[in-house]
C-alpha cells in the first residue's frame, strides 16, 4: 500500500490532491483545457524549460525530441511514441501512482510529444492498470490514437529497446543498441520513448510556460520531480519535490546507517553525507529513496538486490551471462560473516569488466550499486571478514519480487 504526502514539501504539480484520482473533468478543471496545434510552440518551450527525463537517465527531453524529428524526416518515416509507464523497478511507485491519479495529464504529455514530433501512432506501455487506462483514454477524444500495451512484469522490460520490441511483437528484452530506438524502434520507425512523469511535466510546461516550471528545482536542475520514500516501519511514500532540496529533507536519517538514492540501478551513500546530498536528475535514477537503519545489514540488503537483478538480466550478452551471476554469487559470500577468500577483490574486477560493455545499461546500473556498496559498507565487509555482522535485525527490507521456478 502506498500512501501520499504530496503537499507537504511544495504545492503538488503532478499528484491529484487528496490521492483521489482525477477523472478527466475534474482534470480540465484543476489544470485548464490542452490547446493543440502549435507543435513548434511546443517544442519552443520544452527547449527553455530544461526538462530532463524521470525515467532514470536525466537526459534532456528537447534533445530527444529533436533527434527523433530528424531521423524521421531523413528515413521519410512516420515516428512513433511510447510512453513507459513500466516502473518496473520493484522499489518505485511514483509512475504507477502518478497514472491512477492522473492519467489525463500523462494522456496530454502524450499528445503534445506525438504532435511536437508528426507522430501518428502512439503507445502507452504498463505493468499494472491498462484497463483503467484504457477506460481515461475512451473519455477523451484525441488527435493521435493512444494504445495500451500490457507489458510483461520484468525488470527489463521498462528499457526502452525491449520496449519497442516488444510494442514490434517480440519479446520484452533489449536490441543491440545500435542503431539507437530514437533512429529505429517500433516496426522499426524512429521513436521517441519517454517516461510517463516526463510527459506529465511536459503537459503543465505547455499550458504553464518554461518559466512556472522553472520557479521549482535549480537553474542547472530545473522542476520538480516524484520520488518514492521507504522508511522502516512507515508506508511506503510517493512524494513530489523540487530538485536541489536536501535528500535529508524528505527522507527522515536519524538512526540511518546509509541511504539508498535512485533504486537498483542505483547508490549507497552513507547517512550524514546523504541528508546534505541535493536531489538531483544526475542521480536520482527510478526516484527510489530509502533509509537503512543502523541495525540493518547493507551488504546483505545489496546481496538479496543483486541476486534479483543478476536474475533479471535477459542473459543475452556476455556481462550478464557470466559476470553478473559471478558478482551476485561472491556478494552472497560477503554477506555471511566468515572466510571470505578473494571475494571482495574479484568483485571489484569483474564489476569493472562488465561495465559499459552490454547492449543495454543493465550492468552498468548493477555495477554502480556494487561499488557504492563496496564503499559504503568498508567497516561492515571488514567485521564480516572477521566473522562478525554487527546488524540487530536480519529481516529482509528492500522489496525483492519472489523468484521465479
Ligand atoms: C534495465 C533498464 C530498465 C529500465 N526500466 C525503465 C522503466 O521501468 N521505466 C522508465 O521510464 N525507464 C526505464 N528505463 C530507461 C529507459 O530505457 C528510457 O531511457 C526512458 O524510458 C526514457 O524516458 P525519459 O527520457 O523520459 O526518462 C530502463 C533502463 C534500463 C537500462
Ligand atoms: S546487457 Fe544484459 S540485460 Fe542488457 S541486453 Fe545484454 S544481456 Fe540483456
Amino acid at each position: 500500500m502506498t500512501m501520499l504526502f504530496t503537499d507537504v514539501y511544495m504545492s503538488p504539480r503532478l499528484l491529484a490532491p487528496g490521492g483521489t484520482p482525477a477523472d478527466l473533468t475534474t482534470h480540465v478543471r484543476r489544470y485548464g483545457p490542452l490547446s493543440h496545434g502549435d507543435p513548434a510552440a511546443v517544442l519552443r518551450t520544452l527547449a527553455e524549460s530544461g526538462l530532463t527525463g524521470r525515467g532514470g537517465a536525466g537526459f534532456p527531453a528537447h534533445r530527444k525530441f529533436v533527434a527523433v524529428a530528424d531521423a524521421a524526416r531523413r528515413t521519410e518515416r512516420a515516428p512513433v511514441v511510447v510512453a513507459n509507464g513500466a516502473e518496473s523497478e520493484p522499489a518505485a511507485h511514483k509512475d504507477k501512482t502518478l497514472l491512477r491519479l492522473s492519467p489525463h495529464l500523462v494522456l496530454d504529455g502524450l499528445q503534445l510529444a506525438a504532435e511536437a514530433i508528426g507522430a501518428r501512432a502512439a503507445y502507452l506501455a504498463v505493468e499494472d492498470g491498462a484497463s483503467y487506462l484504457e477506460s481515461a483514454l475512451a473519455q477523451r477524444h484525441d488527435p493521435v490514437s493512444v494504445t495500451v500495451v500490457r507489458l510483461p512484469a520484468r525488470f527489463l522490460s521498462g528499457q526502452a529497446s525491449a520496449l519497442a520490441r516488444y510494442i514490434s511483437g517480440g519479446p520484452a528484452r533489449p536490441t543491440h543498441p545500435v542503431p539507437p530506438v530514437r533512429e529505429r524502434g517500433v516496426r522499426r520507425a524512429p521513436t521517441l520513448v519517454q517516461n510517463v512523469e516526463t510527459l506529465a511535466h511536459l503537459a503543465l510546461i505547455a499550458r504553464y510556460g518554461a518559466d512556472w516550471f522553472r520557479t521549482a528545482g535549480t537553474p542547472a536542475d530545473p522542476g520538480s520531480t516524484l520520488c518514492t520514500l521507504h522508511v522502516p516501519g512507515r508506508e511506503v511514500r510517493v512524494v513530489e519535490a523540487p530538485f536541489g532540496m536536501p535528500i535529508g529533507r524528505l527522507l527522515p536519517l536519524e538512526g540511518a546507517s546509509a541511504a539508498l538514492v535512485g533504486g537498483y540501478h542505483g547508490t549507497w551513500i552513507p547517512a550524514t553525507e546523504a541528508a546534505q546530498v541535493p536531489l538531483s536528475s544526475a542521480y536520482l535514477g527510478a526516484g527510489v529513496l530509502a533509509a537503512l537503519p543502523a541495525g540493518r545489514c547493507g551488504v546483505a540488503e545489496t546481496a538479496r538486490v543483486l541476486r534479483y537483478l543478476a536474475l533479471e538480466s535477459a542473459g543475452q550478452c556476455g556481462p550478464c551471462r557470466n559476470g553478473l551471476p559471478r558478482i551476485a554469487a561472491a556478494f552472497r559470500t560477503l554477506a555471511a560473516p566468515g572466510p571470505q577468500g578473494s571475494s571482495r577483490a574479484d568483485i571489484s574486477r569483474w564489476a569493472g569488466l562488465v561495465a559499459g560493455r552490454g547492449a543495454c545499461h543493465h550492468p552498468d546500473g548493477t555495477t554502480r550499486l556494487v561499488r557504492s556498496a563496496l564503499t559504503t559498507f568498508a567497516t561492515e565487509l571488514e567485521a564480516h571478514a572477521d566473522g562478525v555482522c554487527t546488524a540487530t535485525d536480519h529481516t529482509p527490507l528492500l522489496p525483492v519480487p519472489t523468484e521465479r521456478t
